[in-house]
Formats: C-alpha cells, structure tokens, sequence
C-alpha cells in the first residue's frame, strides 16, 4: 500500500473513533444523539453501524488531524478538508452534521456520509472521489450483509442508509443501499458474487419507483432474480417501520414484494385512468411491448391471457400484436 493511501485510511479510522466518542459521550454531541434517539435510532444500531456527529467548528479536522502529524495535502486528497479559494487556507469538509462512517468490504473506513441535523442543503453530504472511495463501487453496508446475504441467498436494497439502519433493526440484516447514486454495473458485479436473487426496497415517491423499474431492469438483464417491495404512498421502509412495526415490514412489504412483472404492471397503471381509452390503449401497448420481452414462453403465455381477459379481448389478435412488436433496447 502507498504510503499516502496507508494515511488517508488511517485519518479515517482515526475520525470514525472520534465522531463516534464526541456523539456518545460529549455534551456537544448531545443535541445529535438526541436527534438519533428521536428519530428511533437505538444505542446498538448507533454502536453497530458506528454513527458520530462531526463539531460545528471551521477547522476541528484539520487541527486534529495536523496534530497527529498529517499533511494537508494527504486531509485534502481524502476529502477531509477542502482549501478556500480566496485565501488558500483550510477547512473542514463536515461540520455539525450526523456522521455515517462508509467501509469498504473488509471493514476498512474510507469515506463518510454527513447528514444535516436541520434543513441544510444538501440533506447528506458525501465525502468526494477519492483514491480510497469510488461511489460507484461502493454499497452502504456491504462489509456486515454480506455473510447475511450468502446465508440467506438474498439481499434487499434500499435507497437510503437509514432505511438500511432501521431495517436491520427490524430484522432485515441483508440490506444495503448505494451511496445515494443510481446504481451501476459495478453495484451488481458485486452483489452477483455473493447472490442472484435481490429485493428491491426503494422509497415510495416519485422518484423512488422510478429508481426502483430501472434498477429491477438493470438486474433482470445481468440475469438476477429480482423482486420488487410496495408501501404505501409516500412512505419509506424507515418511515414505515416506524409506522408500522418490524413484523410487519417483515412479513407484508420484504415476504410480500412483487415479481417484476407484477411490479411492472402496476407501474404501468400509475397516473393512467384506465376507463379512458387512450389510457386504456397505452397501457395495453406497454405490457404488450413487456411481455414481448419474456423468454419463457409460457409466461408470455400466462400475462397475455391475463391481458386479454382483463379488457375482454381476443387472445389472438394480442398474440399477433405481441409478436409484432420489434422491441429495441431500452
Ligand atoms: P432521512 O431523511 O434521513 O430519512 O434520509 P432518506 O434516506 O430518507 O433520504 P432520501 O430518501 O431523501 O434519499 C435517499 C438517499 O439519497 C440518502 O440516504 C442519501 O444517500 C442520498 N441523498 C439524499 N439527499 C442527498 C443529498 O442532498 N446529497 C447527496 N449527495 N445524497 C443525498
Ligand atoms: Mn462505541
Ligand atoms: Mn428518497
Ligand atoms: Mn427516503
Ligand atoms: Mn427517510
């Protein structure tokens, strides 16, 4: 290992250890862990996944860390300070802000996540490309799931490291989420080594169903096995396991997630009104367009008489339709 990169791992290690003291045992963390508590967050779930709170202080890191006889250049290279443009002097990247350390497979810290305790923008704020951290690789959580996900042949993705946080404390050990980026290649490269089979947890807003169809077709086509999980409205797995209880996220939104292509038919409903015919018409085409894309001919088989029974048409004419459609990639 380079000396530098033997530095920057170790300046991580270092601050994990210490956010997580100054939450835990100072009185200028204390309005943070009581954020925590506030919110659900348990003693355990803040010890296992090493939660901390970074000071609202300028130039905290840096004296700390220069103290222990850290280059600027190495604090800077790891993105834990930033130079002003104006005067060339030094500053903390995290100020007052949650801290979630991020490791890397085998428990190395490398990077962190800040979140904001008020309504700062942003509300989570990444630690930045570095030589130790590549959001695209990286997924939240991967180094303590991942004897889970080989036990159970399974994981569960979320989008956000609460809802990874909350899970587990509901039971749910197999989850992980990516570092608040759309998920890559590499995401699934990695999980694949370890499991076929993924439930996909995401948000249920906008944005987060969107999210959920591209990442469940992004792991059909690299040949996983995936599922799909339902809220309701507006909810995310956190908030709902608040709302709801543990047994109940467990047993009516992870047991209970759809196959994709159930989830896709009720993604294709979504702001359709169904009784209108040019609706009607589009939703038709779309499932058609997705049942053109199964393999299996049986199961082409099964969704277009589910189809043609569900608006009363001829199974033939949407055989000949199925077959017509010249479907490219998507
Ligand atoms: P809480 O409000 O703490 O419950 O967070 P959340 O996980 O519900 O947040 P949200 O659904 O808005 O976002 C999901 C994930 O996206 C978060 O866990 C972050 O990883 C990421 N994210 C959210 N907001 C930001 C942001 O402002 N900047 C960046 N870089 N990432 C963000
Ligand atoms: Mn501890
Ligand atoms: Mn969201
Ligand atoms: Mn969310
Ligand atoms: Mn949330």
């Amino acid at each position: 290992i380079p000396p530098d990169i033997q530095q920057m791992l170790e300046a991580h290690e270092l601050l994990r250890k210490f956010y997580h003291h100054l939450l835990l045992n100072t009185k200028d963390g204390q309005h943070a862990l009581d954020y925590l508590l506030t919110r659900g967050f348990t003693i355990e779930s803040i010890e296992k996944f090493q939660i901390g709170y970074s000071l609202n202080s300028w130039d905290f890191v840096y004296k700390f860390l220069a103290k222990r006889k850290f280059s600027a250049e190495v604090m800077q290279k790891a993105g834990l300070i930033i130079q002003s443009e104006k005067d060339g002097s030094f500053f903390d990247r995290f100020r007052n802000r949650i801290m979630f350390p991020i490791f890397d497979q085998s428990g190395k810290t490398i990077a962190f996540s800040g979140r904001t305790l008020g309504d700062d923008d942003p509300k989570y704020l990444n630690s930045p490309e570095t030589p130790i951290f590549n959001k695209s690789k990286i997924l939240y959580n991967f180094h303590l799931a991942r004897p889970q996900i080989k036990k159970l042949h399974h994981a569960v993705l979320f989008e956000g490291f609460a809802d990874v946080i909350s899970g587990d404390l509901a039971g749910v050990e197999n989850g992980i989420a990516t570092m608040g980026t759309s998920l890559t290649d590499d995401h699934i490269a990695a999980l694949k080594r370890n499991t076929q089979s993924i439930t996909i947890c995401y948000d249920s807003d906008n944005a987060g169903i969107e999210a959920a169809f591209r990442a469940a077709n992004l792991f059909s086509d690299a040949g996983c096995q995936v599922k799909v999980a339902s809220m309701p409205d507006g909810l995310d797995p956190d908030d709902y396991i608040k709302q709801f209880g543990p047994e109940k996220f467990r047993h009516e939104v992870i047991e209970a997630s759809s196959t994709l292509m159930t989830f896709k038919l009720q993604y294709f409903r979504r702001g359709k009104k169904l009784q209108d015919e040019g609706d009607r018409l589009l939703y038709i085409e779309e499932v058609l367009t997705e049942i053109s894309r199964l393999e299996n001919a049986v199961e082409k088989d099964y969704y277009l008489r589910q189809l043609a029974e569900e608006f009363s048409l001829s199974l033939e004419a949407l055989k000949d339709q199925e077959k017509q459609i010249n479907f490219s990639d998507r």
